[in-house]
């Protein structure tokens, strides 16, 4: 017999694998000639359709959404320096239909085959949309996810989205 030692999952997962606790990235889209970011902290990759992918929870409400569905595209920027903890904060608080973010944050664009993303970002992934879908009250399974998270009908989309690039500063 092997021994197996516990590890937690956050000690093996690296870079832009982790999603969660203080990781977190600037997912970014482009509609027409505007460019509009904003933060994300759930996520993950996943393999399906014989495709490595990652997958995002975009709330209806988000302006961002906009962007992605008007481009099918979107970039995920990780800014992992402490010093970027307020341009976290700011991207996930204040709305692109208000405010130019990106330009307020002092952020800069840059583009990988036509698909925006953050040049202060120490590693990038590139997406494609393959698939989204809004999250329904009658499939949660366990009633707390409701309770703690959709009390204001706020539901999540999940996108489904083909890792293009995966770029490393
Ligand atoms: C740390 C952090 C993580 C966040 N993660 C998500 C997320 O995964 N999905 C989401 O829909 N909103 C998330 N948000 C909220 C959006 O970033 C926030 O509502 C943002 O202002 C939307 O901007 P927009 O209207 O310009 O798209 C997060 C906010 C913070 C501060």
């Amino acid at each position: 017999m092997h021994v197996f030692q516990p590890v937690e999952l956050d000690d093996i997962l690296e870079g832009a694998f982790r999603f969660g606790g203080d990781t977190w990235a600037l997912l970014t889209a482009q509609k027409e000639d505007k460019v509009n970011s904003m933060t994300v902290a759930w996520g993950g990759i996943v393999y399906v359709w014989n495709k490595t992918c990652a997958v995002v929870f975009v709330r209806e409400s988000r302006y961002t959404k906009e962007f992605i569905d008007a481009s099918k595209r979107f970039s995920l920027s990780f800014l992992n320096k402490e010093e970027y903890k307020d341009v976290k904060n700011y991207m996930g608080t204040v709305s692109g239909r208000d405010e130019n973010k990106i330009e307020k944050a002092g952020l800069t664009v840059n583009y990988h085959e036509d698909i925006p993303f953050i040049d202060e970002a120490d590693n990038v992934i590139v997406c494609k949309v393959l698939y989204k879908q809004l999250m329904k009250e009658e499939c949660c399974v366990n009633g707390r996810i409701i309770a703690d998270h959709y009390r204001d009908g706020d539901y999540h989309y999940v996108y489904i989205a083909e890792i293009k690039q995966v770029m490393i500063r």
